[in-house]
Parts: structure tokens; sequence; C-alpha cells
């Protein structure tokens, strides 16, 4: 075959010396500047393999001489995020819960700690997305109805030492007594009166019976009104939010034999970077309150 190269006439170039039916086939050489291109690679390739990680061996690959790895990249990254974190966690424990909200980029940090905080911790108890459990007492914490207040102060104060719990001696503490002496009409009016505070259905001359008896037994907790108070966690009776429920069945339940809610207490178990972030991820699901003057300011710890 080599015996048939010849010069094309009509191109000038070198055939291969194949003929097929007297068709024959050019020899034309690979352009300059693919040739140089491949060659580069194949330099570039060979200088890869020796700065990086590439030939496999039995345990692991060779390492290269620059020490990269994907690994230690991540790993460098997360030290980095984490050091930044540190930095914000810091501020968190020290900065004045009643103006966290006022800086932005902290605040932000708090709550976004603070959802997962809720998630591993309160979700159990205050669900998923803090609506409460009302058959268990489990208050929603998504209202701006308070038992005990809702400046990120008192939330934290909450969170920190929790409700009626024998661990902590400075949880909050409260009880109300069973009103199981009572007949069963003082108890019927006693609770028609209850009901006509929120204007629920209920029998106007038992109510009025009941008036007097709210007034010996139970206003001294829940106020004349019934607007309740926050200092011992009696809950407010006179608006449409209940804590244990609103009908008549549920109220005379709860006057026979009061049923008392218990939350333990977090801050040995978060410590405080985490009870503040929570605080501000809950105070912030809608009816958190501002820190208003002096009492608010106080009450902190
Ligand atoms: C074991 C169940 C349980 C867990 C877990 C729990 N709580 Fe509670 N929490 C309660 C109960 C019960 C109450 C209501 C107590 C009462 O009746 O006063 C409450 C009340 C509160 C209140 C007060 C609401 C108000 O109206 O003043 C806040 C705030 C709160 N919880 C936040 C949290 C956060 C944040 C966590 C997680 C760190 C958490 N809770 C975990 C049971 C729980
Ligand atoms: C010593 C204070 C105290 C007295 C007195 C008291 N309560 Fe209470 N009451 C509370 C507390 C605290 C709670 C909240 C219990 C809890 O958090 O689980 C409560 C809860 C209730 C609830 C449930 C409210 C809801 O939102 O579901 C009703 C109803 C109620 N009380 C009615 C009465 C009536 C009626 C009397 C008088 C006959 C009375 N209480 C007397 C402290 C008191």
């Amino acid at each position: 075959m080599t015996d048939n190269r010849k010069i094309d006439p009509t191109t000038g170039t070198e055939t291969t010396g194949h003929s097929w039916d007297g068709i024959e086939e050019l020899n034309t050489p690979l352009p300059r500047w693919w040739l140089w291109t491949f060659y580069a690679t194949v330099v570039w390739g060979v200088i890869y393999t020796i700065l990086y990680p590439a030939w496999p061996m039995v345990s692991g690959a060779t390492t290269g001489l620059l020490g990269y790895s994907t690994r230690g990249e991540v790993a460098a990254e997360i030290a980095r995020v984490e050091l930044s974190n540190a930095d914000l966690t810091e501020s968190l424990v020290t900065v004045d819960l009643g103006v966290l909200a006022e800086n932005e980029p902290l605040h932000r940090f708090a709550v976004q700690a603070g959802r997962s905080v809720f998630a591993a911790h309160c979700s159990q108890c205050h669900g998923a997305g803090a609506g409460g459990v009302k058959a268990s007492g489990y208050p929603n914490l998504l209202d701006d109805d308070w038992l005990w207040g809702g400046t990120m102060q008192e939330i934290a104060h909450t969170v920190r030492h929790g409700i009626r719990n024998e661990e902590d001696p400075e949880a909050r503490f409260s009880q109300m007594p069973p009103f199981d002496w009572m007949e069963p009409e003082e108890l019927d009016a006693t609770v028609h009166y209850v009901r006509s505070l929120s204007d629920l259905p209920h029998d106007a001359a038992a109510a009025g019976q009941g008036a007097a008896l709210y007034v010996d037994n139970c206003s001294s907790c829940h106020g004349s009104e019934g607007l309740g108070d926050r200092e011992i966690g009696a809950p407010n009776l006179a608006d449409a939010i209940w804590l244990r429920g609103d009908s008549y069945a549920d109220i005379l339940a709860q006057l026979k034999a009061p049923r008392m809610g218990v939350m333990p207490p977090w801050q040995a178990r978060l410590g405080e970077a985490e009870v503040r972030a929570v605080s501000a991820y809950v105070h912030g699901l809608g009816g958190g309150e501002a820190a208003v003057g002096e009492a608010a300011a106080t009450s902190a710890d």
C-alpha cells in the first residue's frame, strides 16, 4: 500500500495510499493549533496528577504535592462558620434581651438558632408549629395571650426556670386550689358566671348568683374582671383563648380538680445562648411583646 502514496494534484496533499474503486484518501495533517492544544492538555494532566490527589492506591489515593482535599476544605469552611458564630453566640449571651430585636443580624441569628432548639426540645409539648395542645394544657405560643408574660425577658425567664417543676427553685409557681367543697349549685353558678365573662352562652340567673362566689373565691387570682394575673400565671378568663377549654364541662372540671401545668427548666440543659435563642424564636412567633419601662427589664432574671 505504501507504494501507492502520491501527491494529489488538485490539493497538493499526500494521499494515504488507500484506493477504493479509484477513490483515494487524502492524508491531511491535523491543524497545528489542535495538536498544540492536545499536547498542552496532556502536560496539564500530568502536572495535575502530581499536584492533586489522583492515582488510586490500595488504601486511598496519592495525596498530591499540594496536600489539597475536598474533605479538608469542608472542615475549614465549617471552622470558619463556627468562628463567626462564636462571635454571635458570645454577643447573644451578653446582649440585653430588651434591645436584641434592634440588633438585626444578631436577632436573625438568634431566631434561626432558636428554631432548631424549639424543634428539638419544645415541640413535643408545644407542637411543631407551637400551636399548643389544649387537651394536655400545653399553651399555644403563637398568640399574644400570655400566662406568665410575653416580653423576651419574661419568656426567657419561663424557659430558664420552667413552671411548677421540682428541679428549679426559681421555677414559676402558683396553685389554684380545688373548689370541690362547693355545693353543686354553687359550682354551677360559678361556671355560668365564668362563661358570662367572655360572653359565652350562659344562664343569666345562675351567673348572677355566681358573681358573688367569684369575688370571694376567684378574683384574688383571676382579677375582679377576670383579666388574669401574670404574676401567678392565672389565665385571663374574659377572653376567647383558653388553656384548658371553655366548655361547661371543662370549666367545671378545672374547679373541682384544678390541673396545673408543669414545664421543666432549661437553663442547665440548654445553656444561656440556646435559652436566649429559643426565647427570641418564641417571641418572634407572633405574640411577642416589647419590653416596656423598668418593670419588664428588672423582672428579667
Ligand atoms: C414537658 C412539656 C413541655 C416542654 C418540653 C416545654 N414546655 Fe413550655 N410549657 C409547658 C406547659 C405545661 C406550660 C404551661 C404551664 C402553665 O400552665 O402555666 C408551658 C408554658 C410555656 C411558656 C409560657 C407561656 C405563657 O403563656 O406565658 C413558654 C414561653 C414556654 N412554655 C416555652 C417553652 C420552650 C421555649 C420550650 C423548649 C425549650 C418548652 N416550653 C418546653 C410544657 C412544656
Ligand atoms: C390561687 C390562685 C387561684 C385561684 C384562687 C383560682 N384560680 Fe383558677 N387558675 C389559677 C391558675 C394558676 C390557673 C392556671 C392553671 C395552669 O396553668 O395549668 C387557673 C386556671 C383556671 C381556669 C382555666 C382557664 C383556661 O384558660 O382554661 C379556670 C376556668 C379557672 N382557673 C377558674 C377559676 C375559678 C372560677 C376560681 C374561683 C372559684 C379560680 N379559678 C380560683 C389560679 C387560681
